[in-house]
């Protein structure tokens, strides 16, 4: 599907919170107008769905993210929630609460994602994306959205969470549904009961892991204590979820996205191949050009100003990273793939108090898709056309056919 591009005078008829919107047109020029004339910008009432503030810029992006006070995700972190009644997870998921909770939480969960925690797992990520790579090799064409980039942050995720392999690719049916559709017309029942199975497979493994001395996260949340007292079962369920939900979809879409951005630049597919990018800086280019996570929600909890506009107490404001990692006064030339980009603070984990606690990880798993495709794959050639996924929050691929060529073997 080709994505048609809007122009900024269709401003007062497109609804920024409609996934059609977002699947099936380019909306870089409807960004570059915002940000030029109306960077913190009004969207008002379009039939029953409430109005909402649209903040594009990159400086009103980090006032915004850096004012939890101000500025709550407990009413919910994505447009689809705050405005049709708010999230049922508030104050108990780490997304979608804040203050000293959100902090006493977010303290365990941290120790599970440094850096010394995720050395570890480097190796057998490097292992999965070598066997990924060279059973889609094998197949002579392959989707490269579903059968490498669909595995590669599922396995990590899994193996943090000690997931027995035999539930893997059930998850994974369930994860990739809950919050986008790779169709326009899903009813919303299929993701609302992906997300509640969700729920109830992690209900269920945490009881087994009562009690248990293994070091995973499902074992540390369901044995933490806060002030003497374990986490409400609420509490633990829905954080589960939360790091399957989190962890899942948004790497997916930055592989798959990350392979789309080559095939369309070939320098840069060169430059990848040639040593004269760094994979480092390659996977910060990535993270930035797909920016999976396209908006942040959040509702002002006074009257504030934000870039000259005054926002009330109780307003939806969405924040679009898809905008702010394109800015022109942060980013210059922010139009370009460049795999040695540097500076690069772009914003594809958010900031502030809810900045992605999986970071690192999303780091680590695209930086080793570029490291396996320099390795082992000599060229890519796309065979079909690409699918976009429907959703207002992430933006990505549910389908990229492709055929990979080996390197030869060394001997
Ligand atoms: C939060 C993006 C990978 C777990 C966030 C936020 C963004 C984001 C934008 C902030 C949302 C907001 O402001 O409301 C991404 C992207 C990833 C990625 C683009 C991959 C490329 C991961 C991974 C995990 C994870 C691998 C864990 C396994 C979380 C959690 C939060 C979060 C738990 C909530 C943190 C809090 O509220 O304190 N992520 N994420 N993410 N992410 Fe990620």
């Amino acid at each position: 599907m080709t994505a048609t591009t809007v122009a900024p005078e269709s401003l007062d008829t497109i609804d920024l919170a409609d996934p059609k919107l977002h699947a099936e047109h380019d909306l870089s020029e409807i960004w570059r107008h915002l940000r030029a004339t109306r960077p913190v910008y009004w969207q008002p009432l379009r039939g029953t769905q409430p109005g909402f503030w649209a903040i594009t810029r990159y400086a009103d992006a980090l006032s915004v993210y850096r004012d939890s006070d101000r500025f709550t995700t407990e009413r919910g972190n994505a447009l689809g929630t705050i405005l049709h009644g708010g999230d049922s997870a508030a104050g108990v998921m780490l997304a979608v609460t804040d203050g000293t909770r959100h902090h006493e939480i977010r303290a365990i969960l941290q120790r599970a994602f440094s850096a010394r925690a995720l050395a570890a797992i480097g190796e057998s990520l490097r292992r999965t994306v070598d066997r990924l790579l060279t059973e889609a090799i094998d197949k002579g064409e392959c989707d490269f959205a579903r059968d490498v980039a669909g595995n590669v942050p599922l396995g990590a995720i899994c193996d943090l969470l000690d997931v027995p392999q035999d539930d893997r690719r059930y998850l994974l049916s369930l994860t990739a549904h809950a919050w986008s559709s790779d169709h326009a017309d899903a009813p919303p029942i299929d993701s609302w009961s992906a997300r509640n199975e969700i729920l109830l497979y992690f209900a269920d493994l945490s009881k087994v892991r009562q009690r248990s001395s293994r070091t995973d996260v499902v074992s540390l949340l369901t044995n933490a204590t806060i002030g003497g007292d374990n986490l409400r079962d609420a509490e633990l369920v829905a954080n589960c979820y939360g790091l399957m939900i989190g962890g899942d979809e948004t790497g997916r879409h930055a592989i798959s996205g990350g392979l789309q951005a080559l095939l369309d630049h070939p320098d840069e597919w060169r430059r990848l191949k040639d040593g004269e990018a760094g994979l480092a800086s390659g996977a910060e280019e990535v993270l930035r050009w797909t920016t999976p996570s396209i908006h942040s929600g959040r509702a002002a909890t006074v009257d504030v100003t934000v870039g000259g506009e005054q926002i009330h107490a109780g307003d939806a404001v969405s924040v679009w990273i898809s905008s702010a990692n394109r800015d022109e006064t942060v980013f210059p030339d922010p139009d370009r793939f460049d795999l040695n980009r540097d500076p690069n603070k772009h914003l594809t984990f958010a900031l502030g108090s809810h900045f992605c606690l999986g970071h690192l990880l999303g780091r680590m798993e695209v930086e080793a898709v570029l490291e396996g495709l320099r390795r082992r794959v000599r060229s890519v050639r796309q065979t079909g056309p690409a699918q976009r996924i429907y959703s207002s929050v992430l933006s990505g691929l549910s389908s990229l056919p492709v055929v990979l060529e080996p390197e030869p073997a060394r001997s």
